[in-house]
């Protein structure tokens, strides 16, 4: 039997799900156990004892997403998630899905950006006017991207002010761009991150379902993960 955590890719067929496909495949203890690419396929998946420990990595759409973790649920198996433009009810099924299994979700699964919002916790900012700001590709669905939110809100929660909505801009094949920018009357500051490719994205999340593998239940990103 081959040792280490066997993974359901959801979204296989995607930009991002080709990219954990070969995350996986490059894993000395991940290996890819199924593929789903087209809604409604998750229930011809039947799990048995000794495929476990087992692991959902779903980077596919909001309907994915739903998909995905009632199929975590069911079948008591782990859930890593990157799906954005999630809805609030999404979010709370997550939340309730933790009570029972182990669920990872994270808007941007690169550690760079993660260690930026860490950092972002501990700084009130005086009196700088703040904006997050974000560039991605043309195909993208969602805007502004779940990152840039996340950023935000992270914002938010350090100044204890409201910061504006993100601006967005789409175009080329940019992986994505942030940018937060904290406008003092001085002296401007940016701190940025550049995507370099998917795989960045990719291995953070194979990195994620290792470590919720042998969490009973919980909810958890990637400033978990970090600690
Ligand atoms: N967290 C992060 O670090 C991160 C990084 C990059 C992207 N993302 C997010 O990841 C998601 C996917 O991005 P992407 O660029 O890979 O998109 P994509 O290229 O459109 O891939 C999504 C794939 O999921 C499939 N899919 C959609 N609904 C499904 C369902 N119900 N069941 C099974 N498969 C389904 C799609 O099939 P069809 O084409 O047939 O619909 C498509 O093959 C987006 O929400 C994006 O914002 C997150």
């Amino acid at each position: 039997m081959k040792k280490g955590v066997n993974i359901v890719v959801l979204g296989s067929a995607g930009r991002m799900g080709a990219e954990v496909l070969a995350a996986v495949k490059n894993h000395k203890h991940a290996h890819v156990l199924a593929t789903v690419s087209k809604p409604g396929a998750l229930e011809r998946i039947k799990l048995s004892a000794h495929d476990r420990p087992v692991v959902m990595i779903d980077f596919s759409s909001p309907s994915g997403f739903v998909e995905g973790l009632r199929f975590c649920r069911k079948n008591e198996i782990g859930f890593v998630s990157g799906t954005t433009g999630l809805s609030a009810a999404n979010m709370r099924a997550l939340r309730a899905a933790s009570k029972k299994i182990a669920v990872f979700w994270s808007p941007n699964m690169s550690f760079g950006i993660n260690l930026i919002a860490e950092l972002l916790k501990h700084q009130a900012f005086g009196n700088y006017d703040l904006q997050v700001e974000e560039f991605h590709h043309r195909n993208k669905k969602d805007a502004p991207s779940g990152t840039a939110r996340m950023l935000q809100n992270v914002l938010c929660a350090a100044t204890k002010k409201n910061i504006p909505k993100p601006l967005s801009g789409r175009g080329g094949g940019i992986f994505g761009i942030h940018k937060i920018w904290a406008m003092g009357d001085e002296e401007v500051l940016t701190i940025e991150h550049t995507a370099l490719n998917r795989r960045v994205f990719a291995s953070g999340a194979v990195r994620a379902a290792i470590w919720i593998s042998d969490k009973s239940h919980g909810l958890y990103d990637f400033g978990d993960l970090l600690k």
